[in-house]
């Protein structure tokens, strides 16, 4: 079989020392992020907010991709450019959430399906037309402390629906990142997580197959395997790091181009260390290892920027430092040196 277009963007993505910005946030999202700074949840503060992460000077350097919005997509810079010009003028592939969020499960309704298949082949030809070459759909499996949670049927539910957005990106030539995200929340251990993260990945590796979709042309992009976020025992870094690396080695073919990790509600500086520290492991894992990180890349920017036209460069420097600290983090050179040296 020869390289496909698919196979081609997949590395792409995951191309040495860079990784992907989710910038994708839905109108409810970005207004959680936003609220706590006293910014309005408008369109044009949206926009004003996309525009400073998008023309940052040399972030090519280290953002691979960007994952946009449906409103996002259709935006332009303050000059017109529309951002999707913007980003590949900077070498950055523009990608595109399909995904209609989460809704309770018929049969399970305290777990969550993800919906978004009807009229998704044609959604996919009219983002096509507009530029994105990639796109995400994200499934939530959450860990239930009573041991419970999840279910077969929650399993099941959110593979059969990651298989079947992932064949219809590949028919439409574009590139479906499979985002089975295994939540923090919980009491749970960093062994239940590595148990359900293997269960989840195990499925939804069946149902790709099963769907006929082609391993190289596509991208993972799991949760790292943590103690939930209310757990008393959290890990070392090198435990984390080991405990995700196992749990992927056991699930995911070698085919697969490359896994970029969400960072889940982790801190900035303890996701980039968790990558790190897996790039740093004396048994190379198959893939390469890269981020597809929103709030861990933004958090900084956002922070600094609070809706204030005259904090643009600090904010971008912000941006910057953040993206370069994680693309060290790809070769396991991210140190406590390079974290201080914006400071
Ligand atoms: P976080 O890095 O904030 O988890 O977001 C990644 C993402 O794209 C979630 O769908």
């Amino acid at each position: 079989m020869g390289t496909t277009t698919l196979e081609g963007t997949a590395r792409d993505l995951v191309a040495p020392g860079k990784g992907i910005l989710a910038a994708d946030e839905s109108h409810a999202t970005i207004g959680r992020r936003f609220e706590p700074l006293g910014i309005a949840n408008n369109e044009e503060n949206r926009r004003r907010y996309r525009q400073m992460l998008f023309t940052t000077k040399g972030i090519g350097e280290f953002i691979s991709g960007v994952i946009l919005f449906d409103e996002t997509i259709r935006q332009a810079a303050d000059d017109a450019r529309p951002f999707v010009e913007v980003l590949v003028k900077e070498g950055i592939v523009p990608g595109i959430k399909v995904d209609r969020g989460t809704k309770p499960l018929a049969g399970s309704p305290a777990e969550q399906v993800t919906e978004g298949l009807d009229g998704l082949r044609e959604r996919l030809a009219d983002y096509k037309k507009l530029g994105a070459r990639f796109a995400k759909w994200r499934a939530v499996i959450a860990i239930g402390d009573d041991g419970r949670t999840p279910t077969p049927l929650a399993l099941e539910a959110n593979a059969s629906v990651l298989a079947r957005y992932a064949a219809l990106c590949q028919e439409a030539e574009i590139v479906p990142i499979v985002e089975p995200e295994v939540l923090m929340d919980g009491g749970h251990s960093l062994e239940r997580c590595f148990e359900v993260t293997e269960a989840t990945l195990h499925t939804v590796f069946d149902a790709l197959w099963e769907n006929k979709v082609l391993l190289e042309g596509m991208l993972l992009k799991p949760s790292m395997v943590l103690p939930g976020a209310a757990s008393a025992r959290q890990a070392p870094v090198e435990a984390v790091a080991q405990a995700t690396v196992r749990c992927l080695r056991r699930t995911v073919p070698a085919a697969v181009p490359g896994i970029v990790f969400l960072s889940g509600g982790q801190s900035d500086e303890l996701a980039t260390a968790h990558l790190n520290a897996m790039n740093r492991l004396p048994e190379p894992a198959f893939w390469p290892l890269s981020f597809s990180f929103a709030r861990a890349l933004q958090s900084a920017p956002l922070t600094t920027w609070a809706g204030d036209a005259t904090r643009v460069d600090d904010a971008q420097r912000a941006f910057r430092h953040r993206a370069h600290c994680n693309s060290a983090a790809r070769a396991g050179a991210y140190t406590a040196a390079l974290e201080r040296s914006a400071r």
